[in-house]
């Protein structure tokens, strides 16, 4: 039988976790359409809820076809395992509340999505696990001093949005190991195809499926990746959630049931999603994947429309700046090339030189940019995060992840890159009008 795991990204993003189906020999993925499985006789149902056999039980916990693309999607990272939930913020919570309880503390970087900005400062507050936001990812002595002896786990963006900064994930993994916590990554603007972060040691990998993986702009998802490589076991006194006996599984020892390798995904998957059931629908697992088939493909047409919008914008008169680290003149352009040397994605954002009136005026007066919050569509997508995503952040928190008051994002499509480039030129046109008019006001 073939070693999957020598297959090439794009044999697997197609094949990766799925065989013919055994019973009606379906090429395509069946959609398993069901909340339940019937079990063969009551030892086959007591091993399965003991872990002893790990085969479906309840579509909120298991279902095949999620899967499969559990499976591809922890393939195309590298990783050992995933869990596939309903959403990118159902991730990011459940990558969190599986190792940090109440009383704990999480080490961030600033710089991320406003939701999960949200849900650390605020949510995860609530629940008792405190969080220090890191202002200047680059620095790891920032993320150093920010540690504490209650400490369970870093987290960052691989590539953020909307400033398009690249982590230089090996230096902040090493602090993190140094401190004998995992280094939990957000890699949705990137990709796989772009960025593995687990090949640059980071310990788990998450992302919002609803972006680049389905692509298409119909589905929410979430995944979350297990590297497989964090020593749980080693540091059972910081996370003896993972290593000691759990009274609401029958007393199961994650790590000693399954070992260090899945134990952290198992833990989410029997435990956390259990008990919270944030479960993905068959059909969004189905669509998500049928987005994934064609993932390379897609994402190298959106490095070349966004690389080349980037730099017609970059010489273009009426912007002042632009944030895409695909451009040499990016402070992100060296760890761009040592990280992403495949390109930096679809998602890029700019000032206009007649600010945030202009700014709104690009917004509303394009045509084949959608104006909604989202990226990682077919679609090119615009909007303007300070009064939209980023619109609950004080503006002081707005300006530390990276949010000025004109800044218009950008999720750049697929569609023909002089139909793209036209478009904004003729927002251009309007907000220059709009300008004019201030002026004359
Ligand atoms: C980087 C990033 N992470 C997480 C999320 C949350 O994902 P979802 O909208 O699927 O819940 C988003 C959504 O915009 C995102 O951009």
């Amino acid at each position: 039988m073939t070693d999957q795991s020598t297959w090439g990204f794009e044999t697997q993003q197609i094949h990766a976790g799925q065989q013919p189906d055994p019973t009606t020999g379906s090429r395509a993925l069946p959609i398993h359409q069901t909340s339940s499985f019937v079990f063969e006789d009551t030892t086959q149902a007591a091993n399965r809820f003991a872990l002893a056999e790990l085969g479906p039980i309840y579509t909120r916990i298991t279902n095949p076809t999620q899967a499969v693309a559990e499976e591809r999607i922890a393939a195309l990272e590298g990783g050992t395992a995933a869990l596939l939930l309903s959403s990118g913020q159902a991730a990011s919570t459940f990558a969190v509340l599986n190792i940090a309880n109440a009383g704990d503390h999480i080490v961030s970087s600033s710089s991320i999505y406003g939701g999960t900005y949200n849900l650390f400062k605020y949510t995860l507050a609530k629940l008792g696990v405190e969080v220090t936001f890191v202002e200047d990812q680059d620095d790891p002595a920032a993320w150093q001093r920010a540690v504490r002896p209650n400490t369970k786990l870093f987290f960052a963006e691989s590539i953020a949005n909307p400033r398009s900064n690249v982590l230089d994930i090996r230096t902040v993994a090493d602090v993190a190991h140094e401190n004998h916590v995992p280094l939990i990554i957000d890699n949705t603007v990137a990709s796989p195809y772009l960025v593995r972060p687990l090949e640059h040691g980071a310990d788990i990998v998450l992302h919002s499926a609803t972006k680049f993986l389905g692509g298409h702009g119909t589905t929410l998802g979430g995944v979350i990746v297990d590297g497989g490589t964090f020593p749980w076991s080693q540091h059972a006194d910081t996370f003896p959630g993972l290593t000691e006996p759990d009274p609401s599984y029958n007393g199961v020892s994650y790590t000693g049931a399954v070992g260090d390798g899945i134990a952290y995904i198992i833990k989410a998957r029997v435990q956390l999603l259990r008990d919270l059931g944030s479960s993905i629908a068959p059909l969004s697992a189905w669509l998500l994947l049928q987005g994934i088939e064609t993932l390379s493909l897609r994402i190298e047409r959106h490095v070349q429309n966004a690389q080349e919008v980037a730099e017609w914008l970059d010489s273009h008169e009426d912007v002042a700046t632009v944030y895409y680290s695909g451009l040499p003149s990016s402070p992100w352009y060296a760890a761009a090339n040592r990280y992403a040397p495949k390109g930096v994605g679809a998602v890029l954002a700019f000032e206009l030189k007649g600010g945030v009136d202009a700014g709104r005026a690009v917004v509303e007066n394009v045509e084949l940019f959608s104006h909604v919050a989202n990226i990682g569509d077919v679609r090119s997508l615009i909007i303007h995060p300070a009064s939209t995503t980023h619109s609950q952040l004080t503006p002081e928190q707005q300006l530390t992840a990276g949010v000025t008051p004109g800044l218009v994002r950008l999720s750049v499509g697929l569609e023909h890159i002089d139909d793209i480039k036209a478009d904004l030129e003729q927002g251009f046109a309007a907000a220059r009008a709009v300008v004019a008019a201030a002026a004359n006001a």
